[in-house]
């Protein structure tokens, strides 16, 4: 079957033949249809030596797991069943064997394609929101509120009744966040009144510094991605005086328990009842992966970039 594997250089993905997986125990074979693409993986192919197989977010099709010499264990969904998740690696590829537990239902009525852009930024978004608890009436400010996490977290915020502020870098990227319940919506940090009880901060850098500056006393501040891969000094001076909390989260860490099914079961009933606008900016055919990485690098899609899978005839 075919792969899309690092190239280690500027290229970044080539599509390469791999072995067919097989499932171990608690995994499901998946025919993968759609994946998406998320900024993390952009960056680790920068870094990573060629060989190296890329790919979280997956939608697909259970695959026949007689065919692969495995039976399919009791209450496992049966082959044909619409699925998708999130796996470790490896994803960008024609099948992939994944925990059962990373997947779950695509309900009728939601595109594979849609359903692929949901895990990793969908669960990000959902899980970083509930770090402080109730937030109706919270003011939450949003960094990077036109990329794929930023956009789900705009909308999730809202359901939870909080007063959002986006932040985008520039004043096209702000276009249609208000539509998704943002109350504001600014491009950077400069002259934005502090007294935040939520911060989701993923540009890093100067962005994180600002964070740090604007969240209320007792506020949190959740650090989940360094986008402009620059390094942060903040004034402590100003910061311990709040007793405001500093947060890591890293989505990859806690996937295994039985929330994770349940989440994306979540994020899919409510894209698929339009209740959470899954924005696509680029659906490509994963052949053409490397541009869609070079439009991803140079910030030039609003939402999420997807690959569909063209197969070739099994023998
Ligand atoms: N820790 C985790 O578990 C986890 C999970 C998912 C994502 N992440 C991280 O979270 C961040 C957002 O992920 P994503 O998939 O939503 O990415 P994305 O779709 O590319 O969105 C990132 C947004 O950040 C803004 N940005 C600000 N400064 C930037 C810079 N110097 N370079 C590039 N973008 C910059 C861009 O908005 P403008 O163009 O409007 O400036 C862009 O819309 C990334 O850093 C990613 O690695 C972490």
């Amino acid at each position: 079957m075919r792969a899309l594997s690092a190239t280690g250089d500027d290229g970044l993905v080539e599509l390469i033949r791999v072995p067919e997986p097989s499932a171990g125990a608690g995994e499901v074979l998946v025919d993968v249809r759609a994946v998406s693409v998320n900024r993390g993986e952009l960056h680790r192919l920068t870094t990573a030596a060629a060989g190296w197989r890329p790919g979280w977010d997956f939608a697909g099709v259970v695959a026949d797991q007689k065919a692969s010499g495995t039976a399919p264990a009791a209450g496992r969904p049966v082959p044909g069943t619409r699925v998708f998740g999130i796996a470790d690696g490896g994803s960008w590829a024609e099948r992939i064997a994944v925990p059962a537990a990373r997947l779950a239902a695509i309900p009728d009525g939601l595109a594979v394609e849609r359903a692929a852009a949901l895990p990793t930024a969908g669960l990000t978004a959902l899980r970083t929101l509930r770090i402080p608890g109730d937030l109706a009436g919270a003011r939450v400010l949003v960094t990077g509120a036109a990329g794929g996490v930023g956009r789900f977290a705009v909308q999730l915020a809202r359901r939870c009744k909080a007063e959002v502020t986006a932040v985008v870098g520039r004043p096209e990227r702000g276009e249609g966040l208000a539509g998704l319940g943002a109350a504001e919506v600014v491009v950077g940090l400069e002259g934005v009144e502090g007294g935040f009880d939520l911060v989701l901060e993923a540009g890093g850098g100067e962005s994180l510094r600002e964070a740090l500056r604007l969240v209320a006393p007792h506020g949190t501040v959740v650090s989940f991605g360094n986008s402009s891969r620059a390094p942060t000094s903040f004034s402590t001076s100003d910061f311990y005086p709040k007793e405001a909390s500093l947060r890591g989260f890293y989505v990859l860490n806690d996937l295994d328990g039985p929330r994770t099914a349940d989440d994306l079961a979540h994020l899919a009933r409510l894209a698929a009842t339009g209740e959470l606008a899954v924005d696509i900016a680029a659906v490509d055919d994963w052949r053409d992966a490397r541009a869609t990485l070079h439009r991803l690098r140079d910030r030039r899609l609003a939402g999420k970039a997807v690959l569909l899978m063209t197969r070739e005839k099994r023998g």
